[in-house]
């Protein structure tokens, strides 16, 4: 018996509620109101601004990569730092290593509910989905699932990402320009995306596509115009491919794919819908922005830092270390949000019941009380993996070894075919706060003299 055989309309819950910064009021709002009313920051000297006029919610910071000076003053001078109004509402930033910890490490004072970005989920449009969940729900859904990227399972689908990867890359043009973010970063995780889901291969990149649009910013010209569209994309197209799988899994003995493991898994076999796509969502997300912007990050870091690039090719056993390093230098995901449960005090600040907590992984990775030297690329540190990329605590990233083994093996095998990935032009970011992305990199490839 089919779990689904129909699909409530009022799905539309299906957007950037998800894991982002905006419902459709406020999308109104932006789209009525001129950015520049929330771009109070961008192109000022951080060291010119009043503390207390201080918003990190500017997606403008981060698509010119400026942030990191603005994060520095506020370590220095307000590592907990209360903004009375955003676009979002007031809330709290932690931009210190040790503080990051100490809200990770204390899930009942901070909760990952009902939001894990800065906007709250639009009333009655709430999507249930396990990273803004609360123990014991949380654990019970993670447990479920999490068999797919445990050691076991990465040991099968090693051999099978590498094919992919050594066909990716022989199909390269050599010595000619092309985009590295759609030409690799892309093609790359959305063949690892369909290979967990075991999703129709010939049909992956609509994978990259949905979670493109689940995340993407309603504006004009942009991938989606509004947030109707997205809620359209995602219930016609996204939801019934997934609900035949479902269909299709549930009817078949249990292995090893996703869709499988929910469908037949104790603690999700009965959820309802929204669950259901609220949780693959999750998964689309979370392991395709993520990887495919350390991929993207790793080729520019080393570009930037060319002594570090001579030091990998002269020693590739390197690699396994160099990974968590470009991982942290990137922080694909920049914050996660918490909500007080109770009064707390957090830094010698009252932090008050319901208040908002922005954890800026950013900022912690770039913390020198933790961290050596760290606004500097090193593919050899003594401690690479001392780093809040992939959060902490219960909620730490469930995929963090499938990335890393991603990332890994894609490094071993563009060291055996390219002297150098050159990169020719500008890199282009994601505008956006949340995710810290790129949009394009032009590269050249260079072979290997024989
Ligand atoms: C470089 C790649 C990645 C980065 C930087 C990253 C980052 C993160 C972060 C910051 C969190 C939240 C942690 C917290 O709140 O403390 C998270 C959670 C999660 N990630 Fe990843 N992620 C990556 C790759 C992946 C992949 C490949 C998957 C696919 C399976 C994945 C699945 C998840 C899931 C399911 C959660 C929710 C965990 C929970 O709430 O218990 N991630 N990730």
């Amino acid at each position: 018996m089919p779990l689904f055989s129909y699909v409530k309309g009022s799905i539309l819950w299906l957007d950037a509620h998800i894991f982002f910064n905006i419902n459709s009021e406020q999308e109104d709002l932006i789209m009525s109101v001129s950015r520049d009313q929330f771009n109070t920051m961008f192109g000022r000297d951080p060291y010119s601004i009043p503390l207390d006029e201080f918003d990190m919610n500017q997606p403008e910071l981060f698509q010119s990569n400026t942030q990191d000076a603005y994060f520095k003053r506020l370590r220095e001078e307000a590592p907990i730092h209360y903004c009375k109004d955003s676009e979002h509402g007031p809330y709290w930033s932690v931009t210190r290593f040790k503080d990051i910890m100490e809200v990770e490490n204390n899930p009942e004072v901070f909760s990952s509910e009902p939001s894990i970005a800065l906007a709250d989920p639009e009333e009655g449009f709430e999507i249930p989905m396990f990273i803004a969940m609360d123990e014991p729900k949380h654990g019970d859904q993670r447990r479920t699932v999490q068999g797919v990227v445990a050691p076991p399972s990465l040991a099968i689908l090693e051999p099978v990402i590498r094919d992919r990867i050594c066909e990716i890359l022989d199909a390269l043009p050599l010595n000619e320009t092309f985009d590295w973010v759609d030409k690799v970063s892309i093609e790359l995780t959305g063949q690892m995306l369909a290979t967990l889901f075991d999703f129709p291969f010939e049909e992956r990149r609509k994978l990259t596509y949905w979670s493109d649009v689940a995340t993407a910013i309603p504006a004009p010209g942009e991938l989606i115009e509004s947030l109707d569209q997205r809620s359209e994309i995602l219930l016609n197209e996204c939801l019934p491919a997934f609900v035949e799988l479902w269909n299709k899994r549930v009817n078949e003995p249990p292995k090893g794919d996703l869709i499988s493991m929910l469908a037949h898994g104790k603690e999700t076999r009965d959820m309802d819908p929204m669950e259901f796509m609220g949780n693959l969502i999750l998964l689309i997300v979370g392991g395709n922005d993520t990887t495919r912007n350390s991929l993207t990050g790793g080729v520019t870091f080393l570009n930037e830092n060319p002594d570090q690039y001579d030091k990998l090719r002269a020693n590739p056993e390197l690699i396994p270390k160099m990974i968590p390093e470009i991982i942290r230098y990137q922080t694909p995901l920049t914050l996660m949000r918490r909500t007080a449960t109770r009064d707390t005090v957090l830094g010698g600040k009252n932090i008050k019941e319901g208040d908002k907590v922005a954890m800026w992984f950013l900022s912690g990775n770039r913390d020198p009380d933790a961290i050596d030297n760290p606004d500097a690329f090193i593919i050899d540190r003594k401690l690479p993996r001392q780093h809040l990329s992939f959060g902490f605590g219960i909620h730490r990233c469930m995929g963090n070894r499938l990335a890393e083994m991603q990332l890994r093996v894609t490094w071993e095998e563009i060291l055996k075919r390219f002297e150098k990935v050159d990169v020719v032009g500008t890199p282009e970011r994601a505008y956006s706060v949340l995710v810290r992305g790129f949009t394009k990199l032009p590269v050249q490839l260079r072979p290997i003299a024989k």
